[in-house]
């Protein structure tokens, strides 16, 4: 209940007029008292609303919502047409699809949502996830290739990721092994990926992306990195759902590509957008840091890192890549 509650008032809001508590209560059957304290919920979601004796409730900035229709019109003019599904809250895209594993979900079958409760980073951490402002996407495919060749999905992203942000804005990003995407030297996006099945066997895996378009002041407190975002970066408006539809394309051509021609086909690429390529690293694997010199990366997806004159594979896990300049 309390779910619909807060998409009404969402939607009431969306286009930047007052709307009187009064007028909300008497729709929902509610106090004034309980929208109140749904309206401080949504403030708490990263929405920026304010209030004024007798006018009621608004928004500073009309929203701009993701809406299916608008993202699967924009897909229909490719070749590419997966499921989409768009919810308002959720706790986290990427656990919406592990929840219909094995057999309710098809080939790039897509969830995007406005928020996300508990979204998640990778190495266990939080994935700051406010309202309306950002692109939280996952995406499910059948890795029919298995876990081996899982490494190389966080790769073909990042690229997918480029791919989608140079068609709509002409900004060029740089990849950072083994999925993070930056841009002028602050991290704009990131990857997550889950995946279930055996060894040596076909398996599942779903693929999150979390972007930072507009990221509010309060949301950014909380973020421990160097950020970016992306609209920040352009001049003209970029709108949600035309860069949702160009992910959603973007990454099924790229997954389609690894399916057919393998990782192999995209390293050039990759080197070329590659923030580390030939710099010095430092590599984080718990506690343990390893020095060394980023020399791109391997026919599997690993980092090659040379340490002391010698060149060795990286594969992936829980490790992490800063700079060591
Ligand atoms: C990282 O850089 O640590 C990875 C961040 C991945 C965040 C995305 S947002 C959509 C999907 N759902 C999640 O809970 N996480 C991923």
């Amino acid at each position: 209940m309390a779910k619909t509650v807060k998409e009404h008032l969402i939607n009431a809001l969306a286009n930047g007029d007052f709307v009187s508590g009064q007028m909300l209560g008497e729709q929902l059957e509610i106090s004034r008292t309980a929208i109140s304290r749904h309206v401080k919920a949504l403030t708490e979601m990263g929405l920026d609303i304010y209030s004024v004796t007798g006018k009621g409730y608004k928004l500073s900035q009309p929203l701009s919502l993701l809406k299916q229709s608008k993202i699967v019109s924009a897909l229909a003019k490719g070749d590419l047409t997966p499921e989409v599904e768009v919810h308002s809250l959720i706790d986290s895209t990427n656990n919406y699809l592990l929840r219909r594993l094995p057999n309710q979900l098809s080939q790039g079958q897509v969830c995007l949502a406005e928020f996300q409760s508990s979204g998640r980073g990778r190495r266990g951490r939080q994935w700051v996830s406010p309202f309306g402002s950002q692109i939280y996407l996952s995406m499910y495919w059948y890795l029919e290739q298995g876990l081996s060749a899982a490494m190389g999905l966080s790769l073909i992203t990042a690229l997918a990721v480029s791919d989608a942000i140079y068609s709509l804005t002409n900004t060029q990003v740089q990849l950072k092994w083994p999925n993070d995407i930056y841009l002028d030297g602050a991290k704009l996006a990131g990857i997550l990926i889950d995946l279930e099945g055996q060894a040596l066997e076909p398996c599942h895996s779903v693929i999150g992306i979390g972007l930072n378009l507009n990221m509010p002041e309060q949301a950014a407190q909380h973020i421990e990195q160097k950020w970016t975002d992306l609209q920040s970066h352009c001049k003209s408006h970029i709108d949600r759902n035309l860069l949702s539809a160009q992910l959603i394309y973007h990454l099924l051509k790229r997954l389609h590509q690894h399916q057919h021609e393998g990782l192999v086909s995209m390293l050039d690429e990759w080197n070329e957008q590659d923030f580390y390529l030939n710099k010095r690293v430092k590599l984080l694997t718990g506690e343990r840091i390893t020095k060394g010199i980023c020399r791109g990366v391997n026919n599997q997806g690993a980092l090659m890192l040379e340490v002391d004159g010698h060149v060795k594979p990286i594969y992936g896990g829980e490790v992490s890549l800063r700079g060591d300049e």
